[in-house]
């Protein structure tokens, strides 16, 4: 009945009920497939640019996203879909992908581009991480635009959380890790004693080191600092908007929308 929930002391009208809540951190979706997602609540996160692009969507009236690992089945499952109310959305290279509608630069997601729209999205990390995700009880949509709004609903979920970096084809990226130090950081605040595994140590402590100025470390991040070498650094800086979405898109059943 009480999920992950430990108490710490036999419950007594006076005692305080302290919630113990295990934080791990994943920092590849290869990495992530090789652990237990069951009974678990993940945070999806592709801080360059693939969730902060969602964000932006989404408050731009965007009515949700699915998901594809590749081209191919994005481009099939369009053409099966026949649906003039569902674009084509992703890249590779950050850099748009012939005959679809729209890249991934949150600066493409305007709201008369994806007003009432369903995106059939592909991009290198953000949706792999996304698919290998599949098979926990909650994922969630995360990145430095949302950082509050995914602590709070970690904290209602009360379910012990795996943080679920993108990566960079399946190698470290230094913006996701200390995107999820910030969460745990978060989570940590008010005393609410965590579990933490080393990776989600290290990421918070990362994560207070570039806390000062979280612009900065995007912009020195490899991924930052290629965006910028083809002419999206202007990315870079929006995705570096913390807490400027209050959202917590659910990914579930195949597809990111904003439903609890
Ligand atoms: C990804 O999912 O690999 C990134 O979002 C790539 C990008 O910045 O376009």
């Amino acid at each position: 009945m009480f999920g992950s929930l430990h108490f710490e002391t036999p419950i007594s009208p006076r005692s305080v009920v302290k919630i113990l809540m295990k934080i791990d951190l994943a920092f590849t979706p290869f990495e992530l497939e090789k652990k237990e997602l069951e009974g678990k609540a993940v945070v999806v996160i592709d801080s360059l640019r693939a969730t902060s692009t969602m964000l932006t969507a989404f408050e731009n009236e965007c009515a949700g996203f699915i998901p594809v690992a590749t081209i191919e089945e994005a481009r099939e499952l369009s053409a099966n879909l026949k649906d003039p109310n569902i674009l084509l959305g992703g890249e590779r290279g950050a850099r748009p992908l012939e005959g679809f509608h729209v890249g991934n630069s949150p600066r493409d997601y305007s709201p008369g581009k994806v007003r009432g729209k369903v995106v059939i999205m592909t991009t290198t990390n953000g949706t792999r991480a996304l698919v290998a995700a599949r098979e926990a009880e909650e994922v969630f949509i995360g990145a430095f635009l949302n950082l509050s709004a995914v602590c709070r609903r970690l904290k209602e979920s009360g379910r012990d959380v795996i943080i679920a970096c993108s990566g960079e084809k399946n190698l470290f990226c230094l913006e996701d890790f200390v995107c999820g130090g910030g969460m745990i950081a978060c989570l940590s605040a008010d005393g609410n004693s965590l579990v933490m595994t080393d990776a989600a140590r290290a990421a918070k402590i990362l994560y207070e080191h570039f806390s000062p100025d979280i612009c900065a470390m995007l912009e020195g991040s490899e991924w930052g600092q290629y965006l910028e070498s083809i002419g999206l650094g202007e990315d870079v800086r929006i995705c570096a908007q913390i807490d400027s979405s209050c959202f917590v898109p659910v990914y579930r059943d195949g597809k990111v929308s904003l439903d609890r």
